[in-house]
């Protein structure tokens, strides 16, 4: 685990970073994002021990970075940045097995055997590869090297610093899809800088937002999504990303609050009432707990011919109901599947929280889309 402790960062009058505290927790993946000059590459220099904090300290498994010797500390982590910071006068196989080899914890054979297996992992050919130098591959080529040689040094903690925005979309996306498979695998702890949101949010387990040397905001991806902690996140997330990620939309963010319902002992007579007044023309129907029971239709009552029979005898028991917390895109699932044009909303224990129409939806998102253009517009 990794512990930044109310770190400030000077350099003359300047400040850098302005009492910094996060933790990143051991095996996760943060992203570290903002904009040009916020202090990114700076937090991750302090970590490295490249440069040193004005206050505050820094632990890593508990232990305070200041005390430990540097040289042991960076052999603990691995640095990816931009350029990959391959040697050039080495090959691949030597840029990759440097740090193993000066280790001497694995035998030669052992760290070829790695080597090897690290170069399928980012998705490259052994053979191909392996006796050449950095300047006879591609971008995305390297900084697949890049990421191989921060893992072969055995390094627990890996710094990526803006490791692929050099790179073209489409190596882009291939590397942020092969990191997220290699981290499912390995359990790394890596902070990866960002200044793309779209990048933070394929990868993260947590996103750490920053602002001119402050931390805006710390939390999961979905979180941040869903609460953004100020104006400056909204905008730097932008109003539209939340409807461009329709699963980050629960069924809580839109369902009508309130439904009308009955309870069953309710009379046919009754409940007819209750429709005409509320002007609706289906029943929830829920026991004493509000636990979800049934639904009943107009129809269902009006085909009855005994009035006074209790709505329990007329409701039907199968119905779809959908958990305040699926999202958006199962929703619509649901609703298209079955083609219903409502579907109630219930929390776990099958209690009713409320109710999902064709309506409501179409006027929610209209709202969203509305917003978006007047803030286009402003
Ligand atoms: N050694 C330094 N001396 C003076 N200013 C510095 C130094 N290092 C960084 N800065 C300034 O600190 C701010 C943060 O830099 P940096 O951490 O590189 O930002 P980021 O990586 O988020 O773009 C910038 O305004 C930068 O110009
Ligand atoms: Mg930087």
């Amino acid at each position: 685990m990794i512990e930044i402790k109310n770190v400030t960062k000077k350099v003359g009058n300047k400040v850098i970073l302005d009492d910094i505290t996060l933790s990143v927790e051991k095996g996760t993946l943060v992203v570290l994002i903002g904009s040009s000059g916020c202090g990114k590459t700076t937090t991750l220099k302090l970590i490295n021990k490249l440069i040193k904090p004005t206050s505050g300290e820094i632990y890593i498994d508990n232990r305070p970075i200041s005390k430990e010797n540097t040289i042991e500390l960076r052999r603990k982590i691995g640095y990816v940045i931009q350029n990959t910071g391959l040697f050039p006068h080495l090959t691949i196989k030597e840029n990759i097995e440097l740090i193993p080899r000066l280790k001497k914890e694995k035998s030669v054979e052992e760290i070829e055997k790695t080597t090897v297996e690290l170069l399928e992992m980012v998705g490259l050919k052994y053979e191909d590869y392996i006796d050449k130098y950095p300047s006879e591959l591609s971008g995305g080529q390297q900084q697949r090297i890049g990421v191989a040689r921060a893992i072969a040094t055995g390094a627990e903690i890996i710094l990526m610093d803006e490791p692929f925005s050099a790179l073209d979309p489409m190596t882009r996306t291939s590397l942020q899809d092969q990191l997220f498979t290699l981290q499912d695998e390995l359990k790394k702890t890596i902070i990866f800088v960002t200044h793309d949101m779209d990048e933070a949010l394929k990868i993260a387990d947590k996103i750490c937002i920053m602002d001119n040397g402050k931390i805006a905001q710390y939390d999961t991806p979905e979180n941040i999504l869903r609460n953004p902690a100020s104006e400056f996140i909204q905008n730097f997330i932008g109003l539209d990303r939340v409807w461009n990620n329709p699963e980050y939309i629960k069924a809580k963010d839109i369902m009508i609050k309130d439904p009308v319902s009955a309870k069953p002992s309710r009379t046919i007579i009754q409940g007819i009432e209750i429709m005409k007044t509320s002007k609706v023309d289906s029943l929830l129907v829920t026991d004493k707990e509000n636990k979800l029971q049934g639904i009943v239709t107009v129809k269902d009552m009006k085909s009855n011919i005994n009035k006074s029979t209790s709505i329990e005898k007329v409701m039907s028991k199968e119905l779809l109901f959908v958990n305040e917390d699926d999202n958006l895109v199962d929703i619509l699932g649901v609703m298209n599947e079955h083609s219903v044009g409502y579907v109630p909303v219930v929390s776990n224990n099958r209690k009713l929280e409320g109710l999902i129409t064709r309506s409501s939806l179409i006027s929610v998102l209209s709202e969203q889309f509305l917003e978006m253009e007047v803030s286009v517009l402003g």
